[in-house]
């Protein structure tokens, strides 16, 4: 028994050591920490089970037989994070390039499962090469395996995937599967295929960082959601993001004890919104005036800027938080913010988080680069996905609510609860300038005056339609506000929708325009 005992110790002194202490060392010069260290960060202390430490591969050819490695290069297990129970897993780079097997497939599959079973959300940390070359077909297999489990836990758990080094193939479509991917700034890149395959198949070159770094999958394609400075930061951030999400579609997301003044009014906030309604102002102004104190962590925070996304607390509970930023173009609806803002209303609904929209937002961007590019397809994705949506909606129409931007946006008509407006709301068909020269052309024409017919009758139409009274008299916005009691009404608004029951009618799915 003791030599028994002596053989299981070693065995699992030998998986610690991943690929060795060289490739260790050649990691660490990477600026990156191993598998079994990111575990280490990323869960509460002590908290880690492991599971399938000693799997190793069966395959022969291209000189694998020498090459086995207790845990064949990714760690995988359950632990937890501030008390709450996460299924890990951690792919090893030391270990022949963290490349997918159909061992580590066997290993990913199994915690996936039992955490959808029992209602646990998901963390994958990449750092992969793709499928494993010498396996062949069994690597392809190993990773099909492993997207039905993405697809089916898709809505269930919360599934979160941090890359951590250069990943490849499988190990990027993966992520792409799941809710949120983390990415660190210099050491971790994503692309379907590394520069030397590029080079050899296309002749282009091009580096790592140029093809498919942090800051390209944040700000240019919207992939990654997230970019952290370093690995511990991205761990934390993690955590972080953890704390506002249920584990699972069947729970409510957790309420931290409440700190700030449900009733906190911000004067500042009456007199926010310029007078000159094409000046712009910063909406994150209003969105961490109206939120608990620091609460916003902002999504996709470096891509389609026009839009603002995130997670927030009210009075303590978690909410979805969707905006228009007249910052940037205005606060236009374009492809890439539509596709931001309908991702991110369907994983509030998919997870319960009440949904709050503040709407300044002028309408669909016009032009032929945005229809060519499918604006109609892109921008019916928010249509599809506020109309979905059975949690909780309120809309708050700070400024501009023209045309399609008013009734797209979280409207009543599109079972939307409350809708409230602050007095400075504009809501018409489209702008001022716009529906003259559509109504008045003819008159136009003929005046003695062009000029001051012109602006006289922008000024009519303004009077008309740029306040939020003609909607409130016909019951589309509930209440028009004073800016600044917006939390307090927010918070009171969220209290009766609570315990709100909502349904769609019965079907296999849906078929939101992609
Ligand atoms: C087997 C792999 C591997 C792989 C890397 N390695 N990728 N082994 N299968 N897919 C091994 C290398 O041979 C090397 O082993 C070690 O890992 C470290 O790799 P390096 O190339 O030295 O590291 P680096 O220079 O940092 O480059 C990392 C890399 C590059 C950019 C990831 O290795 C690369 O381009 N790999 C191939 C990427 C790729 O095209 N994958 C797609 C697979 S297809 P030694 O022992 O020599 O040090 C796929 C399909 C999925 O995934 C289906 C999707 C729908």
């Amino acid at each position: 028994m003791k030599d028994k005992l002596e053989d299981l110790r070693q065995m699992r002194a030998m998986a610690k050591m991943g690929g060795g202490p060289e490739r260790v060392a050649d990691q660490h010069a990477r600026g990156k920490l191993t598998a079994r260290e990111r575990v280490d960060a990323l869960l509460d202390r002590d908290s880690f089970q492991e599971l399938g430490r000693l799997a190793t591969h069966n395959i022969s050819d291209f000189g694998m037989a020498n090459k086995k490695f207790p845990g064949d290069g990714v760690i995988t297990g359950f632990g937890k994070i501030d008390g709450r129970r996460v299924a890990v897993y951690a792919q090893d780079f030391t270990v022949l390039g963290g490349s997918f097997s159909e061992v580590q497939s066997h290993k990913v599959c199994k915690i996936m499962e039992l955490a959808m079973a029992s209602g646990v959300p998901v963390i994958g940390l990449l750092d992969s090469g793709g499928a494993r070359i010498q396996e062949g077909v069994r690597s392809l297999a190993a990773y099909g395996e492993l997207f039905v489990r993405n697809v089916m836990a898709s809505g269930v758990v919360p599934q979160i995937s941090v890359q951590m080094g250069p990943c490849a193939g499988g190990a990027v479509y993966s992520p792409a599967l799941t809710d949120f991917i983390v990415m660190v700034r210099n050491t971790s890149f994503m692309f379907i295929t590394g520069p030397d395959v590029i080079k050899a198949v296309t002749g282009e070159d091009v580096d790592l960082n140029t093809l498919g770094g942090a800051d390209v999958h944040n700000t240019e394609s919207g992939v990654a959601q997230f970019a952290a400075p370093d690995e511990l930061s991205a761990l934390r951030l993690v955590k972080e993001l953890l704390s506002y999400l249920p584990q699972n579609n069947m729970e409510d997301p957790p309420r931290v004890t409440p700190y700030d003044d449900p009733a906190r009014a911000d004067e500042s906030l009456d007199h926010l919104v310029p007078d000159d309604s094409s000046e712009p102002y910063d909406m994150r102004q209003v969105i961490s005036s109206v939120f608990d104190r620091g609460s916003f962590l902002e999504i996709h925070a470096h891509w389609a800027l026009n839009a603002l996304v995130g997670l927030a607390r009210l009075d303590g509970f978690p909410v979805g938080v969707v905006a228009n930023q007249p910052m940037f173009l205005a606060g236009v609806l374009d492809i890439q913010s539509s596709d931001k803002i309908a991702r991110f209303v369907r994983f509030c609904d998919a997870f319960n988080l009440p949904l709050l929209t503040f709407v300044d937002c002028p309408g669909y961007l016009p032009g032929i680069e945005q229809e060519y590019g499918g604006i109609i397809r892109h921008g019916a994705k928010i249509i599809y996905s506020y109309c979905e949506a059975t949690v909780p909606k309120i809309c708050i129409v700070v400024r501009k609510a023209i045309g399609g931007a008013y009734i797209a946006l979280s409207s009543k008509q599109m079972r939307t609860d409350l809708a409230y407006a602050w007095p400075t709301a504009e809501i018409a068909v489209m702008g001022p300038d716009g529906a003259v020269n559509v109504l008045y052309r003819q008159e136009l024409a003929k005046a003695a005056d062009p000029k001051a017919e012109r602006e006289r009758l922008v000024q009519a139409y303004r009077d008309k339609f740029h306040n939020p009274y003609t909607a409130a008299d016909m019951g589309q916005i509930d209440e028009v506000i004073e800016p600044r009691s917006t939390r307090l009404r927010l918070v009171m608004a969220l209290e009766i929708l609570r315990s709100k029951v909502g349904s769609n009618p019965a079907k296999k799915h849906g078929l939101m325009p992609v």
